[in-house]
C-alpha cells in the first residue's frame, strides 16, 4: 500500500495498447495481437516502407478507418485520466505510446504521442505532421517540397526517434509518481521510464492484466484498465492510500 498523499504531486502517466483494448483496438503482443498478423519489419520500419509503401499504407489506412468505427470509443480508463487532468492540483504529463485518439476523445487536452498519431500524415523530408482525412496513397503528396513527396504515416517506426523525449525525461526526473497503464514494458525508451523516475525518487504504479515489466513497481494494480484506472484516479484525487490489487506488490 502507498500511504503518500498525491493530491499535489507531479505525475507522469505512460499508457500503452492495453488501455485501448477494452475499446476494441488490438494490442501488439497479446494473443491475436497486431504483431502476430503482420511482420513488424515489413510494417513498422522505414526499410519496410521503402520496400513496399502500399503494404504499409494499407495497414495504416485500415487502422485509421477502424478509429471511425461506431464501436470504437474511449473507455472508462480514458475518461478517468481526462478527469485527473481536469481536477489534479499538481503537474500531470500524459505520455502515450498509442497512436489512436481515444485520450483526446475522452477529453484529455495535453497528450504527448511519443510514437506518433494515426490521424496525421507527414512529409518524409520535413517530417512536418498535419491532420489528414484521406487515405494514404501514391497520389497523396506534400505541398512543402519543390518536388512533391509521397506523404507517409506520422508514426514513429522502429529505428526512428520517438517524439518529445526531452520533455518526457525532464518530467520523469521531477515527478513524484510514475504510473504505467496497459503496456508490456518491452519497447525502449518507454520501457525504461520507470527506472529513470525511480532513480529520482518517484513512487511507481503498474496497471496491467498481468505483471509485465521486469522493473520494480511499488504498487501493481492487477486487472482491466477500465476498472483499475478509475479506482486509482479517485484515490489520487481524494488523497486516499493506493493499494496493490494482487498478492505480490512488486517492490
Ligand atoms: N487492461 C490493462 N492492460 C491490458 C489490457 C486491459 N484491458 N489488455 C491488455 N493489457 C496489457 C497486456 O497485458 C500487455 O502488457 O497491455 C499490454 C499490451 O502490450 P503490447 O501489445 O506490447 O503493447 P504496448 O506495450 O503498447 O507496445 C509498445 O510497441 O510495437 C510497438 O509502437 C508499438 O507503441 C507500441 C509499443
Amino acid at each position: 500500500m502507498m500511504e503518500t498523499d498525491f493530491r499535489n504531486a507531479n505525475i507522469v502517466v505512460l499508457t500503452g495498447a492495453g488501455i485501448s483494448a477494452a475499446s476494441g483496438l488490438s494490442t501488439f503482443r497479446d494473443q491475436g495481437g497486431l504483431w502476430e498478423k503482420y511482420p513488424v519489419e515489413d510494417i513498422a520500419s522505414p526499410e519496410g516502407y521503402q520496400r513496399d509503401p502500399e503494404l504499409v499504407e494499407s495497414f495504416y489506412n485500415a487502422r485509421r478507418a477502424q478509429l471511425d468505427a461506431s464501436n470504437v470509443a474511449p473507455n472508462a480508463a480514458h475518461f478517468a485520466l481526462a478527469k485527473l487532468e481536469q481536477e489534479h492540483q499538481g503537474r500531470l504529463l500524459l505520455v502515450t505510446q498509442n497512436v489512436d485518439d481515444l485520450h483526446e476523445r475522452a477529453g484529455s487536452n495535453q497528450v504527448l504521442h511519443m510514437h506518433g498519431e494515426l490521424r496525421k500524415a507527414c512529409c518524409p523530408v520535413t517530417m512536418q505532421p498535419f491532420f489528414m482525412e484521406q487515405p494514404f496513397s501514391a497520389e497523396n503528396v506534400c505541398q512543402c517540397c519543390e518536388k512533391p513527396q509521397r506523404l507517409r504515416p506520422n508514426i514513429v517506426w522502429f529505428g526512428e526517434m520517438p517524439i518529445g523525449m526531452g520533455e518526457i525525461e525532464q518530467a520523469l526526473t521531477e515527478c513524484d509518481l510514475f504510473i504505467s497503464i496497459g503496456t508490456s514494458g518491452t519497447v525502449y525508451p518507454a520501457a525504461g521510464f520507470i527506472r529513470l523516475a525511480k532513480a529520482f525518487g518517484a513512487e511507481a504504479i503498474d496497471i496491467n492484466l498481468e505483471p509485465s515489466y521486469s522493473s520494480p513497481f511499488n504498487i501493481f494494480m492487477q486487472g482491466c484498465a477500465t476498472q483499475q484506472v478509475p479506482r486509482m484516479v479517485e484515490s489520487i484525487l481524494s488523497g486516499e492510500p493506493i493499494e496493490s490489487t494482487a498478492e505480490e506488490a512488486l517492490i
